[in-house]
């Protein structure tokens, strides 16, 4: 049997991973993230493919595509997690084809400004991972991995 594909997406302004706010993200860079989530991926027995844009209409387009090649998500939707009902009615469509989608944060936005408190994306999720930094990738991964068995 083929190893099961991931699509790692990463919404607006995490292109900029090492230089924005790095006392709130850190100082990894997007290519440090795509790194490690490919080694943790390989380790786990999938197959990422990681992936960032600042536009809308472009992160869609690659959640009608998890649908279509059968891959589980694990999405950063950054700032879009807040209002966007569009990026929302795409990951509904995901899980409802029976595919994982994990939702992840490298900060917690629970603890930060109140519109950061609500995800629009949650409900249509499999689950949430957010606080851990990078670690909040590896444990979607995981996530990933354990419900692929
Ligand atoms: C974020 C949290 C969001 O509130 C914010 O808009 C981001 C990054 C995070 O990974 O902690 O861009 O998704």
């Amino acid at each position: 049997m083929s190893s099961p594909r991931v699509l790692v997406l990463n919404g607006p302004n995490l292109g900029r991973l090492g230089t924005r706010e790095p006392e709130v993200y850190g100082h990894e860079t997007i290519e440090d993230l795509a790194a490690r989530c490919r080694a943790v991926a390989d380790e786990l027995g999938l197959v990422a493919d990681v992936r960032q844009t600042d536009d809308e209409a472009t992160l869609v387009g690659w959640l009608h595509e998890a649908v279509d090649t059968r891959s589980h998500v694990v999405l950063n939707p950054a700032a879009f997690t807040h209002y966007s009902y569009a990026v929302r009615d795409a990951c509904a469509q995901v899980t409802s084809a029976g595919l994982t989608l994990v939702e992840v944060h490298l900060s917690n936005p629970a603890t930060r400004e109140t519109f950061r408190h609500t995800s629009v994306v949650a409900g249509v999720s499999t689950g949430t991972v957010a606080g851990f930094g990078l670690g909040s990738y590896d444990l979607a991964l995981r996530a990933v991995a354990a419900r692929a068995r």
